[in-house]
């Protein structure tokens, strides 16, 4: 169900080519998150003006927020290589160790989704942040012995959509520590407009902020909206998104003005209907639209709680009075049909 959505905020396999087209490839480039973006330049002109690696790096935050995009740009502004994993494909330590030794002095290692490491597995990741080394255990029983292996100097940057569940001894090992946060609408109306000059597409800046208020404020839907949006302007209108060609695709592709779909209208009339605004417990919520927890509070509730539509209370989630005010102004026609 979460593969089909429109404005779902995961990669879908068929993006893996042109997102890599659309991703700003220099720190100057990449828009918004003004913050981040200052304090990782400082740490990098440092880092290169020492001629040190730069810091451990852990990006957390919403997916489709930036995360991969910039440890690449970490990359190239250290002018140094990367080397890319993710938790799940690092299975037994010997991986990561392989991966470890492999690496040039000033490298950097990128292991996607960190807190899914296994524990045995993580535990290399100790001595090799800090100490440049692997602990090798040799033989079994009471004659092992452990050798220590210096590895090069080298930078881990781990990104996370769920820093919750990172262990702590791994945490304190980042020096940097950094989280992605939701775009606002004017930093999304930006990345449209420079996607769609990518893409060669025609977009009006009306029309960019429209697309921009339904991207949930996350430029991976930006960039997959505008696609879909375009088919719709080159089919059915003159080429162009305007406003009035953003609106009508968007209803034909079941998308609400502020980027809710039928699985959040479905999630928020549950709890108003069934559980009478909440409180209701992830598990029950879950159980009651036949979705799993994890997507849940990965994927749908933090725009949710962004907007202000949900929250998350010590007894369960409720739903607030911005739903059913957003609900009253009648702009969208499938609402009624979902319950
Ligand atoms: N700040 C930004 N400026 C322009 N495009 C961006 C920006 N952040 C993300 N993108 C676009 O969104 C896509 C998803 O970003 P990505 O780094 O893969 O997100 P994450 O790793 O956090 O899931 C990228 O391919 C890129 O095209
Ligand atoms: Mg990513």
């Amino acid at each position: 169900m979460e593969e089909e959505r429109i404005v779902s905020a995961r990669m879908k396999s068929e993006e893996v080519r042109y997102e890599g087209s659309l991703r700003p490839q220099r720190l100057a480039e990449f828009i918004g998150q003004e913050k981040l973006k200052e304090k990782l330049g400082i740490y990098i002109k440092a880092a290169l003006e020492r001629g040190e690696p730069l810091d451990h790096v852990l990006l957390h935050g919403p997916p489709g927020l930036g995360k991969t995009t910039l440890a690449f740009i970490i990359s190239r502004e250290m002018q140094v290589n990367i080397k890319v994993t993710s938790g799940p494909a690092v299975e037994r330590p010997g991986d990561l160790a392989a991966l470890l030794t492999a690496l040039a002095p000033g490298d950097i290692l990128f292991i996607d989704e960190i807190h899914r490491l296994q524990r045995s597995v993580e535990e290399i990741l100790y001595p090799a942040m800090e100490d440049f080394a692997l602990d090798i255990i040799i033989g079994k029983g009471p004659a092992a012995r452990t050798l220590r292996l210096d590895i090069s100097p080298f930078t881990l940057i781990g990104a996370t959509t769920r820093a919750g569940l990172i262990s702590s001894p791994l945490r304190d090992r980042f020096g940097i520590v950094e989280r992605v946060e939701f775009y606002d609408p004017a930093a999304l109306s930006e990345i449209i407009t420079r996607s769609a000059s990518l893409l060669g597409v025609a977009v009006d800046a009306a029309g960019a902020a429209k697309l921009a208020l339904a991207s949930r404020g996350t430029p991976r839907i930006a960039n997959r909206l505008l696609k879909r949006v375009r088919d719709y302007a080159q089919v059915r209108a003159e080429g162009m998104i305007t406003p009035i060609v953003a609106n009508a695709a968007l209803e034909v592709l079941d998308v609400d003005p502020i980027g809710l779909d039928r699985t959040d209208y479905l999630l928020l009339q549950t709890i108003m209907h069934k559980f009478a605004g909440g409180p209701v417990g992830l598990d029950t919520l879950a159980a009651a639209i036949n979705e799993e927890s994890n997507t849940i509070e990965e994927i749908y509730e933090p725009y949710l709680m962004k907007i202000g539509f949900l929250k998350r209370t010590a007894r369960g989630r409720v739903v607030t009075e911005r739903v059913y005010e957003h609900l009253k102004m009648g702009n969208n026609n499938y609402r009624q049909q979902t319950l």
